[in-house]
């Protein structure tokens, strides 16, 4: 039995863990980086590097490339990099950066010295490993230990480290919570987007993931793993993605959203093209309308439109 936190490094980021995997994210899962929807998020970064007055995309955790493939052809002036723990994908587009990471919480030394950057990191932190614990008494955790072959859960007779417990003492207190309620302790992700932080001059840094806040801490953790497409077992063997969400408001920030209200003040539009095009212009109309449905897919209240947008700017100088 291990920590959750050491089997879920290994499950996804070892020498056989999940996201070395051939297929990559893509072939497990549907992210807004993919397909028509990650047309219109590439749309939306765009105006939102001109905005911010960035030249430099640089994408962490970006699977095999989706996102950037996108901007790449929105917009081709903009410097693009791609962060992810594999090598370089075959067929991305030459003007496109890659830099290889070791994974996690770890970030490659060469991703340094960012300038006039907007650093995207969509769905990055939620995959970043974190301490689990559980209520064992009033206001007392314990960490959960996991088996993982079988994905057996016990407590520990020990409680997390003292400074996960600051962190909650400071973000997710449990003196009210249930026995058996659970904590997924945000350290290792604000300690990641810190990590991340320390190596921009200059630019803007933007987390888009599951999230919560203060106000709504999730009692029975989130912890979920899905394997080709489907909700399975977490169970830290490396054969599924594990993914918990991500306690956005304890992430250094400038500036918390959600993502319905960031893409709406970057004119994402989400009307339907005008009728007539479709006997003025059939394919237009069809473009138009594939368009306006992902716009309005990002966008839904009580769907993708909840996603957290988290900004940070730096100007280190
Ligand atoms: C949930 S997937 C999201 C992929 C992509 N951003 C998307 O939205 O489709 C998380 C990705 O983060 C990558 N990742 C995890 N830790 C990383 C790190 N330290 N540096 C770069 N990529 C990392 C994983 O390999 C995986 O491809």
């Amino acid at each position: 039995m291990v920590p959750w936190k050491a089997a879920w490094s290994t499950a996804l980021y070892g020498p056989h863990g999940f996201y070395r995997g051939d297929t990559g994210p893509a072939g497990h899962f549907t992210t807004s980086s993919h397909g028509p929807l990650g047309a219109v998020l590439a749309e939306a970064l765009g105006v939102l590097a001109d905005r911010e007055g960035a030249t430099h995309v640089v994408d962490v955790g970006c699977g095999r490339g989706e996102l950037l493939v996108h901007l790449h052809s929105a917009r081709p002036d903009l410097r693009l990099t791609g962060v992810d723990v594999v090598e370089r994908p075959s067929g991305l587009p030459g003007a496109i950066s890659w830099l290889s990471a070791p994974g996690g919480a770890t970030l490659p030394d060469a991703l340094v010295d960012l300038e006039d950057a907007l650093v995207v990191a969509h769905e990055w932190l939620d995959v970043v490993p974190c301490t689990i614990a559980e209520v064992v008494g009033p206001g007392r955790l314990a960490l959960v230990l996991v088996d993982p072959v079988t994905g057996v859960e016990t407590p520990a007779a020990e409680g997390p480290a003292d400074e996960d417990l600051a962190w909650c003492a400071r973000h997710w207190p449990v003196e009210d919570r249930a026995v058996g309620s659970r904590v997924e302790v945000g350290l290792a992700r604000d300690r990641a987007w810190a990590d991340l932080a320390s190596r921009v001059r200059r630019g803007t840094m933007l987390a888009v993931d599951y999230g919560h806040t203060r106000d709504a801490r999730p009692a029975g953790g989130t912890l979920t793993a899905y394997r080709a497409g489907r909700i399975v077992d977490a169970v830290p063997d490396g054969s599924c993605d594990l993914t918990a969400h991500v306690a956005v408001d304890s992430l250094e920030h400038d500036e918390l959203t959600t993502q319905r209200d960031a893409l709406r003040s970057l004119g994402i539009d989400t009307r339907p093209p005008a009728p007539d095009l479709a006997s003025s212009d059939p394919s237009a109309y069809l473009a138009g309308l594939v368009r306006s449905s992902a716009a309005a897919a990002l966008t839904e209240e009580h769907g993708l439109g909840r996603f957290r947008w988290v900004y940070r700017r730096i100007d280190a100088a």
